[in-house]
């Protein structure tokens, strides 16, 4: 009997509370209560080191494993050091403005449960900078052995110059970041994803990529950007991209486009969609620019990853890291574990000296397929 309560009491909050509990939950209450219980040091990680199969480096940083927490689910920097407990190779924090800022009204919030699917329009809800800075500066100072986060930045909803917001954010995270991601993206800041173009992405790449340069600690510096162009604006994109010295890319956020979700319940909810459906349209776009931009620039491949065979597919279409989100909605915690095993079973049976030598593999078919069609509703 003691036994048994003891080790119910060693047993993570989160699996107690149970995933099915969590999907009956308003969507950002369950999503608060996650935070809160990771914030708590209610979790156990598995304690076992990764296999040096899953090691992998990128820009610069040296991951246990190359599955990241993908950035809106450590908004303000409260859970980072849990997650890298949890066993993340590495974990994206915001995206945080310079000022806090509410994001827009409820609901924002909601999931297509039969699709494995999110549809959100947050809008930047955070606390800002200065909180989220002192909270990184009281974590790494706690727990010395917690791996600095990458840092997402962005733009007050109400800012007069985008730019300089992300100036901002390079100032101010530079010394605690182990990476800093220019989140110009979201659908849900009007105005932002203008960023993408040519003249205004050369202007602030040129802008952030010089902040950085003034910094005395000068972490690489990766742009987030959306599967929703064409190829004209990919091409534009790549061009502008080859003059400046930018680290990497992370490779996409949500879509404003409705892939295989057609007539399921919230499916014309305003916002991005995450998830299962944004799988291949995200992964066609990786191989995409990857063609355009060479081998060499690292991609961070994210969108849709829901399993092993699914991460096992991004890092073929060209990607060298991945991150996920929405999976963990549905799937849980555990659903990390399942595939880093089946990652590093993949890398074995090809007879691979390790997962970096997945990347590319299929970069040609993944490139080559055709965008998914945006079925009538
Ligand atoms: C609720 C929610 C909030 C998000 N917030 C952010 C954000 O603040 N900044 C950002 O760059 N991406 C944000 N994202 C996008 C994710 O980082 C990721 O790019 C996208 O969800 C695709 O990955 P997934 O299909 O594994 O979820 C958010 C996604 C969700 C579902």
């Amino acid at each position: 009997m003691r036994r048994a309560l003891a080790s119910l009491l060693k047993m993570p909050a989160l699996r107690l509370i149970g995933q099915d509990a969590l999907l009956a939950m308003d969507p950002e209450r369950a999503h608060g209560l996650t935070i809160r219980a990771l914030n708590g040091g209610l979790v156990a990680g598995t304690g076992t080191p990764d296999p040096k199969e899953l090691g992998v480096r990128l820009a610069g940083l040296k991951l246990p494993n190359p599955i990241g927490m993908a950035a809106g689910f450590d908004k303000d920097a409260k859970a980072f050091s849990a997650l890298g407990q949890l066993g993340f190779g590495f974990c994206e924090v915001g995206t945080i403005t310079p000022r806090p800022q509410p994001g827009n009204p409820r609901p924002r919030l909601f999931r297509i449960r039969a699709a494995r699917a999110v549809i959100n329009r947050m809008g930047f809800n955070n606390e800002g900078h200065d909180a989220a800075r002192a909270r990184i500066e009281a974590t790494l100072s706690r727990a010395p052995e917690t791996a600095p986060p990458g840092i997402n930045i962005g733009a007050n909803k109400d800012s007069t110059d985008f730019v300089a917001d992300y100036v901002a954010g390079i100032e101010r995270f530079s010394d605690v970041a182990a990476y800093l991601a220019v989140n110009i993206s979201s659908p849900n800041t009007p105005g932002l994803r203008g960023l993408q173009g040519a003249d205004a992405l050369n202007r602030l790449l040129g802008e952030t990529l010089a902040a950085r340069q003034r910094q005395s600690r000068q972490p690489p510096l990766f742009l987030k950007i959306a599967p929703d162009m064409d190829e004209h604006q990919m091409d534009d994109m790549a061009r502008i991209i080859s003059r400046h010295r930018l680290d990497g890319l992370i490779i996409s956020n949500t879509t404003i486009s409705r892939p295989m979700v057609g007539g399921l319940e919230h499916a014309q909810q305003q916002g991005g969609l995450s998830g299962v459906p944004l799988f291949e349209l995200s992964t066609i776009q990786l191989a995409r620019m990857r063609q355009r931009i060479g081998a060499d620039m690292p991609i961070i491949g994210v969108g849709g990853i829901h399993d092993a065979d699914s991460a096992i597919a991004k890092m073929e279409a060209g990607a060298n890291a991945l991150q996920l989100y929405t999976a963990l909605v549905y799937g849980g915690l555990d659903l990390l574990q399942e595939i880093k095993t089946g990652l590093a079973r993949a890398v074995r049976a090809r007879g691979l000296e390790g997962v970096s030598d997945l990347s590319g593999l299929k970069n040609a078919h993944w490139a080559a397929r055709p965008l998914p069609i945006q079925p009538e509703t």
